[in-house]
């Protein structure tokens, strides 16, 4: 099971063809663990991190920078319309983790990931997948706003173009108009399509980075950390928007904030030095962790 980015995960095809899918949720699930019972040093994940209707799966993952072990068998499943949040200390492993979901790993020296992901049923680390088609599938939105230095229309307009999804004019200009409404931008930019993009605010290019990463038609889209660069009401802009990008796409979001991920999540998920230490509804790992080291963080202990 264990191999490198970018080579094949899975080669006994023949063997596991006939096989029900392990995803399959068991009838019964095992009961939940109490807290008194949990050894605040025990590091396997409390908690379901599977869901009925998985987009995407992942199953122990490890990912090692040389010999640093930064990721340490992590599994768990983003569901359709839903929003999964990622939060733990600094230096704990999320963003490594959410960078496996689209392979940009694979662009970083000495970076080696293990264990199996897929989207859609499909392994995503297969040999001979291609990474910009899945890229698009799987959209990434980082902290700091990334336009490219061209026109807002362009910034849009750019990635349908190279994908293969428009030809005519028209067709680009209904893609770059349905992308700028999609993320909420349209009303404050359909004057100054022309203009460049990193002449927006903040919170405004933050948006336009969204509608281009909508632009090529993801299924997943993921943010790490994307409104730490951003004032309040930018933030509360974003946050509104997470929520109405559920009804169509798949969103796993990174964020140090917990009020955050309380507020745009129906899931979250608690990492810990690498390890995934607890995952499970918003609402019950906020008001009743099951995880000593879950209480120590919500609580304020550290982080
Ligand atoms: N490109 C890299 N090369 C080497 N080590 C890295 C790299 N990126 C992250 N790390 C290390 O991996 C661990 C997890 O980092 P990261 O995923 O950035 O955490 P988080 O996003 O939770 O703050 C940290 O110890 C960090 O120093
Ligand atoms: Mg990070």
């Amino acid at each position: 099971m264990n191999i490198e980015a970018g080579k094949a995960i899975n080669t006994d095809v023949e063997e596991t063809m006939n096989e029900e899918p392990s995803r399959t949720p068991s009838s019964t699930p095992p009961p939940a663990p109490r807290r008194e019972d949990i050894d605040r040093e025990d590091r396997s994940t409390v908690g379901d991190y599977t869901v009925a209707d998985p987009r995407m799966t992942a199953r122990q993952v490890n990912v090692y920078y040389g010999d640093k072990h930064a990721i340490h068998d992590v599994s768990m499943d983003i569901g359709r319309n839903e929003v999964v949040s990622m939060i733990g200390p600094s230096g704990c492993g999320k963003s490594t983790f959410l960078r496996c979901l689209n392979r940009m790993n694979d662009t970083i020296d000495g970076c080696r990931v293990s264990g199996e992901i897929t989207l859609d049923g499909q392994d995503i680390y297969a040999k001979g997948l291609d990474v910009v088609p899945l890229r698009a599938q799987v959209g990434m939105v980082f902290q700091k706003p990334n336009p490219f230095p061209k026109s807002i229309y362009d910034n849009i307009a750019y990635g349908p173009r190279i994908h293969g999804l428009v030809t005519t004019k028209a067709e680009e200009d209904e893609v770059v108009e349905a992308s700028l409404q999609r993320a909420g931008l349209w009303d404050e930019v359909k004057d100054r399509l022309a203009q460049p993009g990193t002449g927006l605010s903040g919170g405004q290019q933050q948006r336009l980075c969204i509608a281009r990463t909508i632009s090529v038609n993801p299924e997943v889209i993921l943010m790490d950390e994307p409104c730490s660069a951003l004032d309040p009401i930018a933030t509360a802009k974003i946050e509104e928007l997470i929520d109405e990008l559920r009804e169509q796409f798949s969103i796993g979001i990174v964020t140090h904030s917990m009020q955050q991920a309380a507020r745009v999540s129906q899931r979250t998920a608690y990492f810990h030095l690498g390890d995934l230490i607890e995952i499970g509804p918003t609402d019950d790992i906020f008001t009743n962790p099951r995880h000593p080291l879950t209480e120590d963080y919500i609580t304020g202990r550290f982080g």
